[in-house]
């Protein structure tokens, strides 16, 4: 991927709650991670942490606890399974973790980061609730947004869209995830974002909501207008069709 200013550091959002983006940030680190890179992995999610829970680490101390200045990053984070997977969970929820996120802390946290991993990957709050994400895009060089593909209305990830574009938000891809799972509508995805690559052409805006119709049929999934066309179709967790490789490059080079 290439980011802005070339900070190797990717946070994930979505517009709502719930939408998977603890689930894709954790398979983003483990195929980043498995395929050679040095990856930390922040749960900066402090109003509804789950990293620790999903992987099975101390929860206590991480995130908060540095940005608080009461630990350095190196002394909290945990390697998970393989040497080049660490993750910095939560830590103790902050009563206020928009100023914590938006603080010089985080930012020097960040650049430390950046330093001494080759891609920090950053599970942050839904857009539309808080402006959590918001802040915290500032200091990344790439966000990417999950959509859950038959809950989140279109205007809902406009909104979320606008609210990144305010802030100068840099959104350098969306995942589609929980795509229905049956071969057909899986190989109409393919076949419809391989084609839309090879034209070079926007897909057609559909106009029903949400994102997704849940009847994806052999005419491929309406599409919508969703301003980046890189996608990552993400099945259940444990599915061996996952993150890996199924990434697509938008228009226009944004993504390497
Ligand atoms: N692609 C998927 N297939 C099946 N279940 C999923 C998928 N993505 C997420 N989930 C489940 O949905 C729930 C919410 O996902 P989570 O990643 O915690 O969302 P968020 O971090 O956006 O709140 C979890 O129980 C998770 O296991
Ligand atoms: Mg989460």
């Amino acid at each position: 991927m290439k980011f802005v200013d070339d900070k190797r550091s990717v946070l994930l959002t979505s517009s709502l709650q719930g939408e998977g983006k603890s689930t894709c940030s954790v398979n983003l680190a483990y195929a980043m991670s498995s395929s050679g890179s040095r990856v930390l992995l922040i749960d900066a999610d402090l109003r509804c942490p789950s990293l620790h829970t999903i992987l099975g680490l101390e929860g206590s101390a991480g995130l908060s606890t540095v940005l608080i200045g009461q630990a350095e990053l190196r002394d909290v984070v945990q390697p998970v399974g393989m040497e080049r997977l660490d993750v910095l969970t939560s830590g103790t929820v902050p009563s206020n973790p928009n100023e914590l996120l938006g603080s010089s802390a985080m930012e020097e946290l960040l650049e430390e980061a950046t330093m001494r991993y080759d891609i920090v990957i950053i599970d942050a709050a839904p857009m539309l609730p808080v402006t959590d994400a918001a802040v915290l895009s500032q200091f990344v060089g790439g966000v990417v947004v999950v959509a859950e593909s038959e809950r989140v209305r279109r205007a809902e990830i406009d909104r979320s869209m606008g609210k990144l574009e305010a802030v100068g938000a840099k959104v350098v891809g969306v995942v589609l995830n929980r795509v229905r799972g049956s071969a057909s509508a899986q190989d109409a995805y393919g076949d419809a974002y391989l084609s839309a690559e090879r034209d070079s052409a926007v897909p057609p805006a559909a106009d029903v909501e949400p994102v997704l119709s849940g009847s994806a049929g052999a005419n491929g999934p309406a599409q919508g207008d969703l301003p980046q066309r890189v996608l990552v179709r993400t099945p259940a967790p444990g599915s061996r069709d996952g993150l890996e490789g199924t990434m697509a490059r938008p228009r226009g080079g944004a993504v390497e």
